[in-house]
């Protein structure tokens, strides 16, 4: 079954560093992506398919901010405009050109936008501020994952897996009897999960200076379309405010590189020990840990079920649920609507989150299951 993409959305292409002076290639929702910057450092992202005989322009020569085509020789500009054409009379066809895309930089990462350009507005990009804000320090990285990036929204919006796939690192008794509760506004959904008064899962207790004693632990995942997701997540001793325990917020993007496979951008943004460099490589180490050796293996293993035997997607009717599942689902379903809407040409409808600095200012995060808005 073929599977549609949303394309009016901002897509993370990559980490701002990732893209330099150099021709950088990425395919983004089935469509290979040029990257560079021009002299001025700004980004560049153009369709990396030469019009001409579809060579990639990634394989070509930078002639100055104008790349030029390893196969004959055609240059296009920053906007995509054929500028050159050194056979013959020189003359450029009219259609000789190649598309080139909004591109934002924001929360150190690039965001392309694939739509409709006249509807790329830069607000729209959730708030993933944490990465830049000087009260935390990040650890990020990217992760590619060779399964369709749904199953690994199911996976981060329902967190009960934790205590199976990390038995012995993140889960804990607490997880599984925890509260859930799934809230939509506009089009940002949080799946929220609030665990009281039980035992650290052994990682959290290991950062929290092996406390040993009960606390109570949040696990709070926002998402928005099409898959930007950030997890506020920590323990504090039972009944005290998030400053006096160790907590951070967990950068959880999925970009889909086509139906197959995915660009997973991470980041863990500690709001503990930020002057402690030790603690880079904790966090880094437990996300290469959890991440890349126990979701990854599960998700491609998944994606192989399902291209084998056809399987129960989420989406399908005869698919069978758990209560847990109605994060994962909720977020299926709103995405879906908007590829919907998208394709009978409705209006985009405004996300609802609102920016993380007025989360930090609400200290009722403790006794609410109901996410901030
Ligand atoms: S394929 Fe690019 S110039 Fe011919
Ligand atoms: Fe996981």
């Amino acid at each position: 079954m073929t599977k549609a993409f949303l394309k009016n959305a901002w897509y993370a292409a990559a980490w701002s560093d990732e893209v330099t002076e150099d021709l950088f290639e990425r395919t983004i929702i089935g469509q290979s992506l040029l990257f560079y910057r021009d002299a001025q450092g700004q980004a560049v992202v153009l369709n990396n398919r030469c019009p001409h005989r579809s060579a990639p322009l990634q394989m070509g020569k930078r002639r100055g901010d104008v790349i030029e085509c390893p196969y004959h020789g055609l240059r296009f500009d920053k906007s995509g405009s054929c500028v050159h054409n050194p056979h013959g009379d020189g003359r450029i066809p009219e259609k000789m050109m190649t598309p080139a895309y909004p591109v934002e930089e924001k929360h150190l990462m690039l965001w392309v936008w694939m739509g409709d350009p006249d509807l790329a507005d830069p607000t729209r990009i959730p708030d993933f501020s944490c990465h830049t804000d000087e009260r935390f320090k990040m650890v990020k990285g990217v992760i590619k994952m060779d399964g369709y990036y749904e199953l690994i929204t199911d996976n981060l919006m329902d967190l009960t897996h934790v205590e199976y796939l990390h038995d012995g690192i993140l889960g804990s008794d607490a997880i599984s009897r925890g509260e859930q509760n799934v809230e939509q506004v506009g089009t940002t959904i949080w799946s929220n999960r609030w665990c009281p008064d039980g035992m650290a899962p052994p990682a959290w207790d290991k950062l929290f200076k092996d406390y040993g004693k009960p606390v109570d632990h949040w696990l709070y995942m926002r998402w928005d379309a099409p898959a930007h997701m950030l997890l506020d997540v920590g323990v504090t001793p039972c009944g005290k405010p998030r400053g006096e325990g160790v907590w951070m917020y967990g950068t959880d993007i999925l970009t889909p590189q086509d139906e197959h496979s995915t660009y997973y951008f991470w980041a863990a943004s500690r709001a503990h020990d930020l002057d402690d460099p030790a603690y880079d490589d904790i966090w880094a180490g437990a996300i290469e840990l959890a991440f890349g050796q126990q979701d990854k293996p599960m998700i491609e293993a998944q994606q192989k079920m399902l291209q084998l035997h056809g399987g129960h997607d989420m989406d399908d009717v005869e698919a069978v649920y758990l209560p847990t599942d109605v994060g994962p689902m909720r977020a299926r379903r709103c995405l879906k609507n908007l590829i919907e809407a998208e394709a009978s040409g409705q209006n985009v409808p405004e996300p609802g989150h609102r920016a993380l600095d007025q989360l930090l200012q609400d200290d009722s995060y403790q006794d609410r299951v109901e996410p901030v808005v």
